[in-house]
């Protein structure tokens, strides 16, 4: 099966920039969010990205326009019943995914491929909640979504060889480079990343350098394009904290162990880039 129609469950930093790289592809895209002005919201800020990138002349009106005519927001979950493929990328929860996971298998079509954007989650949880365990899948998009290439397609250990082979084509085809990696968690690319981030806001917090020597250390040394802080910051606080946690609850190394000024910047509601406030500040 060819994904036509594509499903998007969840329209924060992820699902509003995965709804952009799938509709931009020629992908009909359903994006669903809890509350309809919050869908159409997300809606609207595609609509100024894209019309920034007319600016810039890296879009046609044109394609503006067929991009714009190919997504449809709703609070219904129920308008995803004939997507070929859904996407959930919502809050980075076991629990509220699988009951996203167990609703949109009583709502979606037979052959519909329901796959998650998790960080680090179990997929196989998701899989299990579900009564097409063979149809499930991770699909894990970098961020920004409309700018990284990499997709990482998780193979839970239900998955069938069709589902897995569709899902790769269907992120070629949003212009991607899929890579296909176990059911374990952080996958590939976050299993090396967030210990390396933990321990900078460990070296932050014993004092050993500021914020801003970690940061230009990291970018000038290692030809990083953004240092651990401004990353932690792009990422999100709160889901980072998550995946530290997923990673620290799989696999029990005190590597993974989150720092304790991760959690308490978490508590503080100092979440990055999306609070306007993080490791930097994004109000001045
Ligand atoms: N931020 C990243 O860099 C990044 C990268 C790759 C994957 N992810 C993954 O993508 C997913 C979403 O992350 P994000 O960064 O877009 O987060 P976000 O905080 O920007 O958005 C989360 C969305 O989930 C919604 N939500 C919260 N609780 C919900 C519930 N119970 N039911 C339905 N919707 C709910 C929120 O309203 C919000 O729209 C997570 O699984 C995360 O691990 C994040």
């Amino acid at each position: 099966m060819t994904v036509k129609r594509v499903g998007i469950v969840g329209s924060g930093i992820m699902g509003s920039g995965i709804a952009e790289t799938a509709a931009k592809t020629g992908h009909e895209v359903v994006l669903r969010s809890r509350r309809q002005e919050t869908a159409d919201a997300t809606v609207a800020g595609l609509e100024k990205s894209l019309a920034k990138q007319v600016e810039k002349g890296k879009l046609s009106d044109e394609d503006r326009q067929a991009t714009l005519g190919r997504v449809t927001a709703t609070s219904d979950l129920g308008d995803l019943a004939d997507c070929d493929l859904v996407i959930e990328s919502i809050v980075e929860d076991l629990a509220a995914k699988r009951q996203v996971f167990n609703e949109l298998d009583r709502i979606c079509a037979s052959g519909t491929i329901l796959a998650t954007n998790t960080s680090t989650l179990p997929v196989i949880e998701l899989a299990m909640e579900t009564g097409r365990p063979e149809r499930v899948c991770g699909v894990h998009f970098f961020n920004p979504a409309p700018v990284m290439a990499l997709v990482e397609i998780v193979r839970p250990l239900t998955a069938s060889d069709d589902t897995i082979a569709e899902v790769r084509a269907f992120a070629e085809s949003c212009g991607k480079s899929p890579v296909e990696v176990k059911d374990q968690a952080g996958f590939i690319v976050n299993g090396l990343l967030f210990p390396y981030l933990n321990n900078a806001v460990r070296l932050l917090e014993n004092g050993v350098a500021s914020r801003d020597d970690i940061d230009t250390a990291m970018k000038g040394g290692c030809g990083f394009p953004m240092g651990p802080f401004q990353l932690l910051d792009l990422v999100g606080l709160d889901t980072s904290l998550a995946i530290l946690d997923a990673l620290y609850d799989e696999h029990r190394d005190p590597n993974y162990a989150a720092v304790p000024l991760l959690r308490r910047m978490v508590t503080a509601e100092l979440l990055g880039r999306k609070a306007g406030k993080g490791f930097y500040d994004y109000h001045r």
